[in-house]
């Protein structure tokens, strides 16, 4: 398959697509199933690169995965796991940070665990500082080996009180994934609460562990000796919903997005009518459409839930473009998430970035000459380009840009998108784009 596609813009895109499971939950769904020792089964998994990979790590641990792609349902059986080495691990697991993931219940399963080299999406640093702290914790031991991290737990691993700087996603998985194994009780304070996090706790409840959820940010857990498999459907992925509203919103279109779940879209939604977009709940999905007229401009900050996700922004800012008016973007997840803004200039909009902490909240990025706040004045119309994918969300973007833009433009690594947009070339070809 080509890595490039050519977009002839300017034409609305309407129609129905069905957006199935959260890539950020169903991958660390996979994971959970480790744990078990009797086989899972996980629905309603798109049909997207991430899944692959996991996958792949799974037999590579012994587990064989069977994915019935159509009835979207991933059947595990990790009933006996072996160990794998860091360079098989890397082969497998290419530019995903997953690996990391894997630590816990690998430790608990096999006594030992191997961390390759991280990829992932290049939006900033990405350390891993916040894993490794929790796992030396729990009582692994770390070593540094020529092509990765080796981690062994010659004690077993021991429930911990731990306090997170800042309400990782990841680190608050990480320490889920450990928790629910060790012996004794394990509280976490200042825990990132995403819906895709619920998820996997209520994956993990099924499984066998007991773990309860305080309004403040706290969670607590108490260890059990062993966990059965599981049978769970996955929440939908609200980052591809906001991502086709973007698009909607953008071309001036109606899309109906099937599977689509208010209740994991609530800032999101607030976001899209205050910019002028308009939306219909309905128990199957949501149809998001731009009713004519002028787009407003906004003020907004990226934030950990409940806030405005990070991955909804550099969707949302192709159709800010069109807005009529100075609009503000505080980016405060991801130091360096609007690389993908050079091409939106390249493409005729005016978005200029600054290091400042531009709103009225202050974030750990403002005195760290970081270029994390946007400003974006439109209406610029916007006119064909030939772009580069930076990464997966600045992919999607291009995407809509290019669909919004008058002529023809090719966009190149469209690959990258096949890591969390299921399908979406023939998506696109339903919604009436003209691409190839
Ligand atoms: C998850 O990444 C998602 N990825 C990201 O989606 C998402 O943007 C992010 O959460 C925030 O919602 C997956 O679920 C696979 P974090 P994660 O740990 O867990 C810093 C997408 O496009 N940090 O919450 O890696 C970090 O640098 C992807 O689907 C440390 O400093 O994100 C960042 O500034 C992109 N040390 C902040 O925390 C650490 O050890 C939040 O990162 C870990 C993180």
């Amino acid at each position: 398959m080509t890595d490039s596609i050519r977009v002839t813009g300017g034409r609305p895109l309407k129609g129905e697509i069905t957006v199935r499971g959260a890539k950020n939950f169903v991958s660390k769904a996979m994971v959970a199933a480790l744990l078990g020792s009797t086989p899972s089964t996980l629905r309603n998994v798109p049909n997207i690169r991430d899944v692959g990979v996991v996958s792949s790590l799974l037999r590579l641990h012994g587990a064989p995965v069977d994915y019935d792609v159509e009835a979207g349902d991933l059947h595990m059986d990790t009933s006996a796991l072996v160990p794998a080495d860091a360079a098989q691990i890397a082969a497998h697991a290419g530019s995903s940070r997953i690996p990391i993931l894997l630590c816990g219940p690998l430790l608990h399963r096999l006594g030992e665990a191997v961390i390759p080299d991280l990829g992932g999406c290049r939006i900033g640093d990405r350390p891993i500082d916040f894993h490794l702290e929790i796992l030396q914790k729990f009582g692994a031991t770390v070593t540094q080996m020529p092509d990765g991290l080796l981690l062994k737990a010659p004690n077993g691993l021991t429930g911990i009180k731990h306090k997170l700087a800042y309400p990782s996603v990841g680190a608050t998985e990480q320490l889920l994934l450990t928790a629910v194994m060790a012996e004794g009780v394990t509280h976490l304070e200042g825990a990132a609460v995403e819906p895709e996090i619920k998820d996997l706790i209520d994956t993990l409840q099924k499984m066998g562990a007991i773990i309860s959820v305080s309004t403040d940010r706290s969670i607590t857990i108490e260890g059990v000796k062993e966990l059965r498999g599981y049978d769970h459907t996955s929440l939908a992925d609200r980052i591809e919903v906001g991502s086709w509203a973007s698009a909607a919103l953008a071309t001036k279109g109606d899309i109906f997005v099937r599977g689509a779940q208010q209740r994991t879209m609530g800032m999101f939604l607030n976001v899209f009518r205050k910019v002028g977009g308009q939306f219909d709940v309905t128990a199957d999905g949501i149809r998001f459409f731009h009713p004519g007229g002028d787009l407003k401009p906004i003020a907004l900050q990226t934030d950990v839930h409940p806030g405005f996700m990070t991955d909804w922004q550099q969707p949302l800012v192709v159709a800010l473009t069109q807005a009529t008016g100075l609009s503000i973007v505080h980016e405060t997840v991801y130091e360096n998430r609007f690389g993908f803004t050079d091409a939106l200039n390249q493409m005729g909009a005016q978005v200029q970035l600054y290091r400042e902490c531009l709103g009225n909240v202050a974030c750990r990025f403002g005195e760290r000459n970081f270029q994390h706040s946007a400003v974006i004045s439109g209406p610029t119309p916007l006119q064909a380009a030939d772009i580069e994918v930076p990464d997966l969300r600045g992919g999607f973007s291009h995407l809509i840009a290019a669909l919004t833009a008058q002529g023809t433009s090719t966009v190149h690594g469209i690959g990258i998108i096949d890591r969390g947009y299921e399908n979406f070339r023939a998506k696109l070809a339903a919604l009436g784009a003209e691409v190839e």
